[in-house]
């Protein structure tokens, strides 16, 4: 059975939609039917059934969502769909010059897979700006685990 996998972006500036869209081209390679779909709404999102889900995401403001991303986190949370089981990984990008606010919105998503009971598959990746200025191929081993971890 090919995974269904859909990946939904959180964005300031564009960088983590450079991730997804990276993250959404390495994903299909690697024989996942991939979904990604920019600005997602909540009912768009649960009417594709994700078997999986990825969740590529900044940070902004002092440790919040960007606002893209917060109507659809709102709705999931007022809303809960059935996707207790499903299995679920997170992308977080920010800058460790926020102190205890790095990568705050990644730890948001986090909580709403718990509240969901969607499964982690594998540890956040927490991608650092003020370290790199490549998130794209920054992300890549960390792709190719869950790519594995999904196909295995
Ligand atoms: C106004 C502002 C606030 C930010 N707040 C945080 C923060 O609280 N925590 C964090 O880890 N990064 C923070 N960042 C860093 C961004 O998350 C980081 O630069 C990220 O790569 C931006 O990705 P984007 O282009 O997808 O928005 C902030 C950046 C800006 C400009």
């Amino acid at each position: 059975m090919t995974i269904n996998l859909v990946i939904v972006s959180g964005t300031v500036f564009g960088a983590a939609e450079e991730v997804a869209q990276h993250a959404a081209q390495l994903l299909a390679e690697a024989g996942l039917n991939v979904t990604y779909q920019a600005r997602i709404s909540y009912s768009e999102l649960v009417a594709l059934e994700p078997d999986a889900l990825l969740f590529v995401t900044s940070t902004t403001g002092m440790g919040e969502l960007p606002e893209d991303l917060q109507p659809l986190a709102a709705a999931l949370r007022d809303q809960p769909p059935e996707w207790h089981g499903l299995l679920g990984a997170v992308i977080a990008l920010g800058d460790a010059c926020y102190g205890e606010d790095f990568c705050a919105g990644g730890e948001m998503i986090r909580e709403l897979y718990e509240e969901l009971g969607v499964v982690e598959l594998q540890d956040m990746l927490r991608l650092d700006a003020s370290e790199s200025v490549t998130p794209e191929s920054d992300a890549e081993p960390w792709l190719a685990e869950f790519a594995a971890s999904l196909t295995e």
